[in-house]
């Protein structure tokens, strides 16, 4: 747990300070092709609302199912609702949508769906958000109410993207991650649904490598709810191995964390996530000998039975052909002493870093709590004033992002991080039906977090 404390973020600090280094460091995720998404989607709503030929009597165009809610449903939906996906039903299909008509009206209008947490009123805007407009769920909202009309086939607009075309197109990774066998996933409670599990692979690097692109490849949606990937430097292998031998079962049991004390967090992915990748030339430092540890949440709600090999395509740096190398930084900051009164329905966990003297280049922000979890923000203090960097108003262990700014933003020195998180300990809000309990920072399933990781660039120069 050293890893969070302030001391750390100091250290790092000290390295950005210091370091006689010529790289700067970043981590990013992938969303790229979501934003391509959305743009095609807004485009599939004006089509919607332009189109004149579901014209009733009166004149006024009544939505059809294929030529407005079928391509509505496929930008902002069907990432994760077709079959073998990690939502429980498919909307794929005229009747599939049909008879989830007021259920996902509703969902749209209350913003549960399609799951995107951050607040938009804070923040630079991020990559790959996901979102619906208004005028789509308008659109949606006059179909159900016009009593689901079908339409014909033949009125299909033309998809707005090639579907066969890929749409991550780096060619042959630089190192594919496998632990190599199939998990069956078992939650280690009767009653539970959900298995955190932990797998160590050595990378067999020689040198040390920046990581610029990462696609996970989940090898059953139908139970994989997310996967993180760390680096753990050499001297805590030793202990993973014991981990996963003291195990009964393949890897080992992880919540929080792959329970070392050194772990550096390099991706995250969600279902809907696209492939992870930084600006040309950015990477984040794996250090030669270092091992990986990938840890897998499991959701056995659709499939009791189903097992997974996941694989983790990276794409490093070419050190040979690029002149500077940027390299990102993944530091947290983190409210270590937190401490959740059994019962307490708002407590309030607050954590501030060390100021910065110097011009921080922020790429992007990954906050995390578990699941007493309210709201989480970020913020700075910074010579040009307070910014808000990302404000999760409804947190939801689920839906958690590795978030990256469409533009990395400079934060104007000096720069003093803030971190406010927020937890319902009510008993009404307890998972598997414990009675509430008072609650500090761990890893365990019952353990608090406060905790965001802020990707930034090391300063060239330094
Ligand atoms: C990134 C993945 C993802 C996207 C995109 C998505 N959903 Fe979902 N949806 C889920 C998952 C997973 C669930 C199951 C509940 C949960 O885990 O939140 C769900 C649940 C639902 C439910 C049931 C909610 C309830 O109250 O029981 C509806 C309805 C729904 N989605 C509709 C939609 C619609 C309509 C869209 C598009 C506008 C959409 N979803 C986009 C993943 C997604």
């Amino acid at each position: 747990m050293k890893i969070w404390q302030n001391p750390i973020w100091r250290a790092a600090t000290a390295v950005l300070l210091l370091s006689a280094a010529a790289c700067g460091t970043e981590s990013s995720e992938a969303e790229d092709a979501d934003v391509h998404l959305a743009d095609d989607a807004g485009d599939v709503a004006e089509d919607a609302d332009g189109s004149a030929d579901a014209d009733d009597a009166s004149g006024v165009s009544v939505p059809n199912y294929y030529s407005h809610i079928r391509p509505m449903m496929a930008a902002r939906c069907n990432e994760c609702h077709v079959e073998d996906a990690i939502a429980p039903m498919a909307l794929d299909s005229y009747e599939g949508i049909k008879e989830m008509g007021r259920l996902a009206l509703g969902a749209m209008e209350t913003g549960v769906m399609p799951p995107w947490p951050p607040a938009e009123e804070c923040g630079p805007p991020l990559k790959n958000r996901r979102h619906i407009s208004e005028e789509e769920i308008a659109v949606f909202r006059e179909w159900v109410e016009a009593g689901y009309p079908e339409g014909e086939p033949s009125d299909a607009p033309p998809p707005e993207r090639d579907e066969n075309a890929p749409v991550f197109d780096r060619g042959e990774p630089d190192l594919t991650l496998d632990w190599g066998f199939e998990y069956t996933p078992e939650p280690p409670l009767a009653e539970a649904v959900d298995d955190y599990r932990c797998f160590v692979i050595d990378p067999e690097l020689n040198e040390d490598q920046f990581l610029n692109a990462v696609r996970t490849r989940p090898g059953n949606t139908r139970v994989v709810h997310h996967a993180l990937v760390y680096s753990v430097s050499e001297d805590q292998a030793a202990r993973l191995e014991q981990l996963e031998a003291e195990d009964e079962r393949p890897g080992y049991t992880c919540f929080g964390g792959p329970r070392t004390s050194d772990p550096w967090l390099l991706s995250g992915w969600v279902p809907g996530t696209m492939p992870l990748e930084f600006e040309e030339g950015h990477g984040v430092r794996i250090e030669a000998g270092s091992k990986i540890v990938v840890q897998m949440h499991y959701n056995t709600v659709n499939d009791t039975e189903g097992s997974d090999r996941s694989l983790f395509d990276l794409y490093f740096v070419d050190q040979e052909t690029t002149s500077r190398v940027t390299e990102l930084v993944i530091i947290p900051l983190a409210e270590l002493g937190l401490q959740i009164e059994a019962g307490d329905p708002d407590a309030v966990a607050v954590e501030e870093g060390p100021e910065i003297p110097l011009p921080l280049t922020l790429h992007g922000v990954a906050p995390h709590m578990h699941l007493l979890g309210k709201s989480i923000k970020v913020t700075a203090q910074t010579g040009a004033g307070e910014v808000c960097l990302m404000d999760i108003p409804e947190w939801d262990f689920n839906w958690q992002g590795f978030y990256l700014f469409e533009e990395p933003q400079v934060l104007v020195p000096p720069v003093l991080p803030r971190l406010e998180c927020r937890y319902d300990n009510s008993p009404a809000n307890q998972p598997d039906g414990r009675a509430p309990q008072e609650v500090r920072w761990g890893e365990g399933t019952y353990d608090e977090m406060c905790l965001n990781y802020f990707i930034v660039e090391r300063p060239p120069g330094l």
